[in-house]
């Protein structure tokens, strides 16, 4: 008997393996403990086992029992891990560029920010990066924007949780951590790393609580602009604004610099560029962006001696930029994802 047993769990071992479907691995498991199957006989046996030889037997018989049923739950295993696999389908690898290169394009959003990126890259700026989350001394503090600043009020700005932890942003005692309200934070970010000469652009994402509307939206994207060096002059930032207003609107439009403020450069101003070939809004002034010289008292705040450099910033809306130029006159268009809309700019 002991005998019949060791055959029957070979066999299984042996033939469990290569079983392919359900009704393959029935009719074999027929074969072993249904009603006519051969592990089925020798419990049948039992009864002509003589008394003392029993509970050796029942142990060989259990124990046979056992290794049959783990090699059949292996199959059923196997079974179903190849039924959900013909499901799910081949592996897809999503990094792999796409089969069909004319398949999507940019964003038109996206599109714009690489062609003021790459103008700006050509004549010798950088592209720097930091966090969507920032704290408030990142996004206000260096940047000499005052505690009673609108800006900083609950209501304009997203605020997280006290309780938050976000690892790759520190923050002082009982600061506050905030989605960034405009890319000015990366002019922090990279003076504090990088020694003078600096000269950047830092597009990216920024969060406002504006309700949404034509013209505003609560995540928008900017592109903040940053030289620093020494006898760097009101002349440089505007020669190079000029560049940009001409390289991205036609080289018939100019550009005027209005009196402003920004608590992080003095003097501050207001670009307006004026184009004849702009369709509906041609001849008018256009306002696209705030600029000026780095205020001494940002340049304190990251250790640079505003006795030795001077630098210009600038910052302005993507978005802004882009409904000109692509003629769109409600933002929201942009965040919709209607292919009817993207498709317009393929
Ligand atoms: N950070 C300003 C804003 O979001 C834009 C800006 C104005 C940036 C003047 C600058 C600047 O760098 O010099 O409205």
């Amino acid at each position: 008997m002991q005998k019949d047993l060791n055959t029957i769990v070979a066999d299984v071992r042996a033939k469990t393996p290569a079983i392919k479907t359900r009704a393959e691995f029935e009719a074999y498991k027929a074969t072993i403990s249904g009603p006519k199957g051969v592990l089925t006989d020798v419990m049948k046996g039992m009864g002509k086992v003589p008394k003392e030889d029993k509970p050796a037997m029942g142990k060989a018989i259990n124990e046979a029992k056992m290794a049959v049923e783990a090699a059949f739950a292996s199959v059923i295993e196997g079974l179903e891990a190849a039924e959900l696999a013909a499901k799910i389908g081949p592996a897809i690898d999503p990094t792999l560029p796409s089969p069909d290169s004319t398949h999507g394009t940019l964003h038109p959003i996206a599109q714009v920010r690489e062609e003021m990126v790459d103008l700006f890259r050509r004549i010798g700026f950088s592209v720097a990066e930091a966090t969507e989350v920032e704290s408030e001394y990142y996004c206000f503090d260096a940047l000499n924007i005052p505690a009673d600043h609108p800006a900083r009020d609950m209501q304009d700005s997203y605020y997280l949780p006290d309780e938050l932890s976000v690892n790759n942003v520190s923050k002082k005692g009982d600061e506050k951590y905030l989605l960034r309200t405009h890319t000015s934070t990366v002019q922090i970010r990279t003076m504090l790393q990088e020694k003078p000469p600096v000269r950047i652009v830092a597009p990216g994402r920024c969060f406002r609580r504006d309700t949404p509307d034509a013209t505003h939206s609560a995540n928008f994207h900017q592109i903040e602009g940053l030289y620093v060096d020494k006898d760097v002059t009101l002349l440089d930032l505007k020669a190079t604004l000029d560049h940009f207003v001409k390289t991205i609107f036609g080289p018939k439009a100019k550009t005027r610099l209005r009196p402003s403020f920004f608590p992080f450069t003095e003097p501050s101003f207001e670009m307006d560029f004026f184009s004849p070939d702009l369709g509906k809004l041609s001849n008018k002034w256009l306002e696209i962006m705030g600029c000026g010289m780095v205020d001494p008292e940002v340049f304190k705040a990251v250790g640079i001696d505003p006795e030795v450099y001077t630098g210009y910033a600038f910052g302005m809306g993507i978005e802004r930029i882009a409904m000109i130029l692509q003629g769109v006159d409600d933002i929201r268009y942009y965040y919709q994802n209607d292919v009817r809309f993207l498709k317009q700019f393929a």
